[in-house]
């Protein structure tokens, strides 16, 4: 309790799955916290779920004004902001030979502009000391078939948030990615009740207790680099995959 004490904090895409776990996460640390989100009912269902400081601005992170608006709101009711987890994604499986040109603006506009922006716009906003956490995923380090664009989105936001640290370095601004394996979550939910049997085949491959992990243990790994617990962090990628990505596990 009291890690984030009156550190203000925005969660774009904080309305769902991993982004209102961090949400509720940081609010009971003692966090001012904004979520967004597109959808104004869920979000305010996730306004009501968030117990403690909390401020919902409806806005879609591949609108630049939206964006502004987020940081002048903020501003306004809380002052400069210390902790920024950029976490709104989409994804659209698609075969290569099926990706077509609307797939392929809206996975950029929302996964990679989106997220650039989200921290450019702020820069006029972050404290010194901030901390900016942005969400890729493990799919961009791996070649996955059907994903070539999602997947290609994530690399770049890993390579953002290292272009980014280098930048905001001198402003003592710290920025990091995490890349999540496989997340219970509204998002993949839809994928579970689509193919049963592709996700238990899928499940049986994860090392670490062959289980997808819950939004909450992202959020405590979210906490970590959002809070001083990670003073000396900048320009990482931190995978949180239960070892899917490096272990590699005999007669599974
Ligand atoms: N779940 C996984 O297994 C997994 C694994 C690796 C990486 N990730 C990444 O983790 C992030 C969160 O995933 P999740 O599974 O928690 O997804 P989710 O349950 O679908 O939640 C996504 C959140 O982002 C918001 N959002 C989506 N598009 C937006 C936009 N254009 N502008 C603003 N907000 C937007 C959603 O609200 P609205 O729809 O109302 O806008 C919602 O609050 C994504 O970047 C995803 O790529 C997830």
């Amino acid at each position: 309790m009291g890690r984030l004490k009156d550190k203000v904090a925005i969660v774009i895409g904080g309305s769902k799955g991993i982004g209102l776990a961090s949400a509720q996460l940081f609010a009971s640390e003692g966090a001012k916290v904004v979520i967004t989100g597109r959808d104004l009912e869920v979000l305010n269902q996730a306004k009501d779920l968030i117990q403690g400081n909390v401020m919902a601005v409806q806005g879609d992170i591949s609108c630049l004004g939206h964006l502004e608006e987020l940081y002048e709101k903020t501003y306004k009711e809380y002052g400069y902001v210390d902790i920024l987890f950029s976490n709104a994604g989409i994804v659209h499986p698609a075969w290569l030979k099926d990706v077509t040109e609307e797939i392929f603006d809206e996975l950029i506009s929302v996964n990679y502009k989106g997220t650039f922006f989200a921290v450019q716009k702020g820069i006029p906003y972050f404290n010194k000391g901030a901390s900016i956490i942005l969400n890729a995923s493990i799919a961009g380090l791996f070649g996955i078939d059907k994903d070539s664009v999602y997947s290609t989105t994530k690399a770049a936001v890993i390579q953002m948030a290292k272009n980014f640290a280098a930048d905001l370095v001198a402003l003592n601004i710290r920025v990091n990615s995490i890349s999540p394996g496989f997340i219970k979550t509204p998002l993949t939910d839809k994928w579970l009740e689509a193919q049963p049997e592709k996700y238990h085949a899928f499940r049986k491959k994860i090392p670490l207790g062959q289980r997808v992990a819950s939004a909450d243990e992202i959020a405590k790994v979210v906490l970590f680099l959002a809070s001083g617990d990670s003073s000396y962090v900048t320009g990482q990628n931190l995978v949180v995959d239960g070892g899917l990505s490096t272990l590699f596990i005999e007669n599974t």
